[in-house]
């Protein structure tokens, strides 16, 4: 099969940049030729079999019983949130502890549903929260929900943290956005909550362009999941779980049922070229997290050794790890400004995540009288001298030398 050309330039990135993002699909061109001609045949391109296939197959892959599809990790961060909520799990005024350094969107639909937000500092060798911040907040704070964010590929003792928050009657969520492959004391990350959640935005593990999910071994909460991904109305359950609501409801019609809300919703579906996209990506699945674990192999273990210049993050408790961006905590603000500029128009780079999300104008707008804000001091050191450079599974040996090269001199 002959295969077009596709010219990769983003946006003005200089094209011998080290990009963050390389392609739209790991084999991008046998992949967008199977999506043009899936378009082609197609009669039905939105939310149907072609996603629910990609759920089963995401589902047995992430090792849970239900994955709910939806069309961002961040509509799969706000669907969760709302399920619990509609669920009765979590309520208007309840204390929400959340991993300080993390993105926005984890943060958000606690304040959009009028909880309280309250960062856990992480610790600064492993990026995460640990048993040990959590213990110190829980001290302090009674919170309901835990939503944690497998930083970057990594984690704590998150074994440890779950066996507290079951101890101490908290809803334990996962965000394994950027986690997707790592596994720690023989479980995936992701298997530790109640349920996780997952984006396939371009750049991240897999690329539907855009796409998350949520994945839960709960039958309840799948269900109000899909409620709440879809208007609130109740297409997409299953026969008896529509008959369920039907009768305690008592819509007796079937041209009433068409058109009755039963919960709080949205619209978060995805559309079927991404279901499809889903299932041509996942096959992959295993050689893409095979070749960011070989390239943070790589590159980690010599940049880390600078430890002149950088804090060691610590990975060695961890049985495999996989991540989608390499992070770098520097000593002092100069050397990262320094690398800041070193990088300028040679290696795309971020800050780490969100940052301190403390520190961010929409919670100091939102949350300015929680009294915690300036006492995550892991956090803010994260967000005032660290960064994160691409390792995406494109990376050519010689990109892997530049990238060493450029953080050790
Ligand atoms: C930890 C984390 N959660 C959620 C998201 C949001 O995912 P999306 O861009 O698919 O909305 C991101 C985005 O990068 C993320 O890093």
């Amino acid at each position: 099969m002959k295969f077009p050309k596709i010219k990769k330039k983003r946006y003005n990135i200089p094209a011998k940049m080290i990009k963050l993002i390389k392609s739209t699909f790991y084999k991008e061109k046998e992949t967008k030729l199977k999506l043009s001609q899936f378009i082609q045949k197609s009669n039905w391109l939105s939310f149907g079999p072609e996603c629910e296939k990609f759920e089963k197959e995401f589902a047995q892959y992430q090792g849970r019983k239900y994955c709910i599809f939806v069309n961002s990790g961040s509509s799969a961060n706000l669907a969760l949130v709302q399920a619990l909520f509609n669920l009765g799990g979590i309520k208007k005024g309840d204390l929400a502890g959340f991993s300080a350094v993390t993105w926005s969107t984890n943060v958000m639909p606690f304040i959009q549903l009028g909880l309280t937000p309250i960062p856990i500092d992480i610790e600064l060798d492993t990026l995460n929260v640990s048993s040990r911040t959590l213990i110190k907040t829980v001290g302090e704070k009674e919170i309901k929900i835990l939503f944690l964010t497998n930083l970057l590929g990594f984690c704590d003792d998150i074994d440890k943290i779950k066996k507290l928050c079951d101890a101490l009657d908290i809803v334990l969520i996962e965000d394994n956005c950027e986690s997707l492959g790592t596994v720690y004391k023989g479980k995936k990350l992701g298997n530790y909550g109640i349920a996780s959640t997952f984006s396939f935005y371009v750049g991240h593990h897999m690329s539907t362009v855009e796409g998350g999910a949520i994945c839960t071994d709960d039958k309840e909460l799948a269900t109000m999941l899909r409620i709440v991904r879809a208007h609130g109305w109740d297409r997409n359950l299953n026969r008896e779980s529509q008959n369920h609501l039907r009768n305690k409801f008592n819509v007796n019609s079937t041209f009433y049922s068409r058109y009755t809300f039963y919960d709080l919703g949205y619209n978060l579906r995805p559309t079927e070229i991404q279901g499809y996209t889903g299932s041509l990506q996942l096959k992959y699945i295993d050689e893409i997290v095979k070749k960011r674990n070989y390239n943070f192999l790589k590159v980690a273990p010599v940049i880390y050794n600078k430890t002149d210049k950088y804090i060691p993050i610590k990975w060695d408790h961890i049985d495999y790890l996989s991540n989608f961006a390499i992070p770098l905590i520097c000593r002092t603000k100069e050397i990262r400004d320094e690398l800041v500029a070193k990088c300028k128009n040679k290696i795309e780079i971020r800050p780490i995540v969100g940052g301190d999300m403390a520190m961010q104008p929409f919670f100091k707008k939102h949350i300015s009288q929680e009294p915690n804000l300036s006492t995550n001091k892991n956090a803010k050191l994260v967000h005032e001298q660290g960064l994160y450079f691409g390792n995406n599974p494109e990376l050519t040996h010689k990109e892997l030398e530049i990238i060493i090269k450029t953080f050790t001199s």
